[in-house]
């Protein structure tokens, strides 16, 4: 049995205040959530309050993104160890808007995964198409590229730690969902690359969430396919009550 995550990508969202009030409000509607991981990742700066306000709670926090290195001379960046010891448990890696305005390569997911594996935070890889190569039929090509390129050659046993994020590009803060199943077909596509690579065990093992305009009333459904394993959600995240809706969809 594959437990669900229920993830929140606050993106650059928030203030230190405003993440206190927000797990305030958050905290008791999903107190008496069971079976699901919840997870949110708040900009780095709220990553303590979000980490102290989760305190004794089953909600786990994590990065929007991480160095490869474990320090050095990288301004601006942060490692895993950094993550860890500010208490993240999970990081998000290669989100398309790191791909598409940072210029993120499938190398870099790599790196960044394997250091994140490294440091024993539990990564979340987002891969997916844009709507051109929906549109052009190349979406399990696109998948199969960047899972090879960002997923090969781990170690088994770090693999199994590998939360996978399917978001296509065209379904992000767009409000134009991927119906569940388009997602479905995608999440098989991604499951049929998992057992290639590292076999049938990790691949029905393995988790894979769905992301691109989740909301309180898309999310059940999405949610009722089998082969999704759970959601990160982006704007939806961002207010306590709906995202509460979403964790218990
Ligand atoms: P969205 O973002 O839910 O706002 O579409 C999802 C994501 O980028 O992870």
């Amino acid at each position: 049995m594959r437990t669900p995550v229920m993830a929140g990508n606050w993106k650059m969202f928030k203030t230190a205040a405003q993440t206190r009030s927000y797990f305030e409000a958050f905290r008791p509607l999903v107190a008496s959530t069971k079976g699901r991981e919840i997870v949110i990742c708040p900009p780095y700066l709220c990553v303590p309050a979000a980490v102290e306000s989760a305190q004794g709670t089953s909600i786990e926090i994590g990065g929007q993104n991480v160095h490869w290195a474990a320090e050095g001379a990288y301004t601006g960046e942060v490692s895993a160890p950094m993550l860890l010891d500010a208490g993240c448990r999970w990081v998000i890696i290669g989100h398309s808007e790191r791909r598409q305005y940072f210029h993120e390569t499938d190398e870099w997911v790599r790196k960044r995964t394997e250091a994140a594996l490294e440091a024993g935070l539990k990564p979340i890889v987002c891969v997916g198409e844009t709507l051109a190569e929906r549109e052009e039929g190349r979406t399990v090509e696109v998948l199969e590229r960047q899972f090879q390129g960002g997923l090969h050659g781990l170690k088994p046993e770090g693999f199994a730690h590998v939360v996978v994020a399917y978001e296509p590009v065209w379904a992000i803060g767009t409000g134009r969902t991927a119906t569940p199943e388009m997602a479905e077909d995608a999440h098989q596509a991604i499951r049929t690359l998992a057992q290639l690579h590292y076999g049938e065990a990790a691949a029905q093992a393995l988790r894979i969430l769905y992301g691109g305009s989740v909301k309180p009333d898309n999310a059940a459904a999405l949610m009722a396919k089998s082969d999704i394993d759970g959601v990160l959600v982006g704007g939806a995240s961002l207010d306590a009550k709906g995202f509460a809706t979403i964790v218990n969809a």
